[in-house]
């Protein structure tokens, strides 16, 4: 799914063309675990402390969560967007001792539901630094959203118009939202996270003139506050071009509603999208370089459309949390697979999988792993890392150079798991999904703990 990818099937023996064997397969790759992760004597160390130690006494799988990372993260997109704010998508992953952080760290917060919001309110956020998201949101949901007085709503269709409307009316609290527009704009990413060209079910379009009719229809509102329009056009996006088209195409709208409607916005949102590095292909721009691009074309374009710079905003996920995670499982069977032309694929069983990583299956999504408790002298092979689940296509990692010598009992590590990992886990087979451990300076502290049979049996009432 990432931009720089090799067609699928360009295979050489058993591996993708991209994937080159490492100099030594014991070392990491630094660019795609956090900041503090390193190896000591074959075992992975993260915020001081040694995985195989930690995983003792939390068991295994376990998401391991980088905190000095996640927030060093975190102030690099703030410092390099201000005076732009900077909403961390909660939807990415969200605790409540993650919104603290991000409260902590100054950025505001995107939710896309009551349980996000829930999350967020517990957490102590100021209700005015949320902005909330979501293509459905049911009456209750708004409603609970207004009064609480979460700073901004994307509103995404004409029927949620008429429901914000209505609901001002009746409690008469007043509503402040955005417009969620679709810019025409074809992402480079997979098409399942792709969501600003035309055919797909969010936002307002902008070409079909939907976007403009949307602005007139709030204005007819009292209780109406339109704020801004907002634009997110995809996921694990690396060519800036998507953001740059997006940009003209929202600010020529925004000056349109000023001089068709004389209802000049203050603010305008760009989205999330950024991409970050799951495997050796992979090569994100920093912060500081997005956000000088980005307020170049911003600059210009208003300049170009004679209108005054709205207050800019960006919705990160990913780039904040998902470089700041990584999974630890414990292998249970190796097993060498016969394939056609007398190659062999080395699987290699965990015990998790899909349940705490969807992506692979429903993206194709790469990842990388490493052996993270021995050094290995072994020759390396191409392995594939699979669940424990009743599919055959529960695979974690699909290609990664791994010691050959690989057996039950080791621990591996998957890097960049942080965004979409935990947040889309499910019960499939009824797994336990994983806690979310905190590491900082050699302390660890577990933020989510990990689920229990008797959690599962509340919900099943016999
Ligand atoms: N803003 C809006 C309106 C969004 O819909 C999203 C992601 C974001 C911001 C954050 O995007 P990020 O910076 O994290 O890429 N589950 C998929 C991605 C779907 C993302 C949905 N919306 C994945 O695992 O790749």
């Amino acid at each position: 799914m990432n931009n720089s990818h090799v067609s699928p099937g360009s295979f050489t023996g058993t591996s993708p063309v991209w994937l080159k064997e490492p100099d030594d397969v014991n070392d990491l790759m630094p660019h795609l675990w956090s900041q503090t992760a390193e190896k000591r004597d074959g075992d992975l160390y993260v915020g001081g402390l040694s995985i195989p130690e930690l995983v003792a006494n939390v068991n295994t799988p376990a998401f391991i969560l980088d905190e000095d990372d996640f927030r060093s993260r975190a102030r690099a997109f703030k410092e390099a967007f201000a005076p732009a704010d900077v909403y961390y998508a909660g939807k990415s992953f969200l605790c409540t001792e993650v919104a603290r952080w991000i409260d902590q760290e100054g950025l505001c917060l995107d939710v896309c539901s009551d349980g996000e919001l829930t999350v967020a309110l517990r957490a102590g956020f100021d209700p005015e630094r949320i902005g909330y998201h979501g293509n459905n949101k049911t009456a209750m949901e708004l409603r609970r959203a207004i009064i609480a007085g979460v700073g901004r709503i994307i509103v995404d269709s004409f029927d949620e118009i008429e429901r914000i409307g209505a609901i001002t009316a009746e409690t008469g609290t007043p509503a402040r939202v955005m417009i969620r527009v679709t810019a025409g704009v074809e992402a480079h990413t997979h098409e399942f996270i792709a969501t600003a060209h035309e055919d797909q079910k969010f936002g307002f379009s902008i070409s079909s003139g939907d976007a403009f009719g949307a602005a007139r229809r709030i204005l007819e509102h009292p209780g109406i506050d339109l704020r801004g329009l907002h634009s997110h056009i995809g996921s694990q996006i690396f060519d800036t071009a998507g953001f740059e088209v997006a940009a003209r195409r929202v600010l020529a709208l925004h000056a349109k509603i000023a001089h068709e409607l004389g209802h000049v916005m203050p603010e305008t949102d760009l989205g999330g999208g950024f991409g970050i590095a799951y495997t050796s292909q992979d090569d994100p721009k920093p912060p500081v370089e997005l956000a000088a691009g980005m307020r170049e074309i911003v600059t210009q374009e208003c300049r170009g459309l004679g209108i005054e710079e709205p207050h800019l905003s960006i919705e990160p996920g990913r780039a904040i949390v998902g470089p700041s995670m990584c999974t630890v499982y414990t292998v249970g069977t190796v097993k060498q697979v016969a394939l056609d032309g007398g190659h062999t694929r080395t699987y290699v069983s965990v015990d998790g999988g899909m349940s705490d990583n969807i992506r692979t299956a429903l993206y194709d999504a790469d990842y990388s792993a490493t052996l993270a408790s021995r050094t290995s002298d072994a020759a390396p092979v191409v392995a594939r890392i699979v669940g424990k689940h009743c599919e055959s296509g529960d695979i974690v990692v699909k290609d990664e150079f791994l010691p050959s010598d690989i057996r039950p009992g080791d621990l591996v590590a998957v890097p960049a798991t942080g965004a979409y990992g935990r947040s889309m886990a499910s019960n499939y087979n009824h797994a336990l999904r994983p806690p979310v451990v905190a590491v900082k300076d050699g302390v660890a502290r577990t933020l989510v703990r990990r689920e229990t049979v008797e959690d599962l049996l509340t919900t099943d009432l016999g």
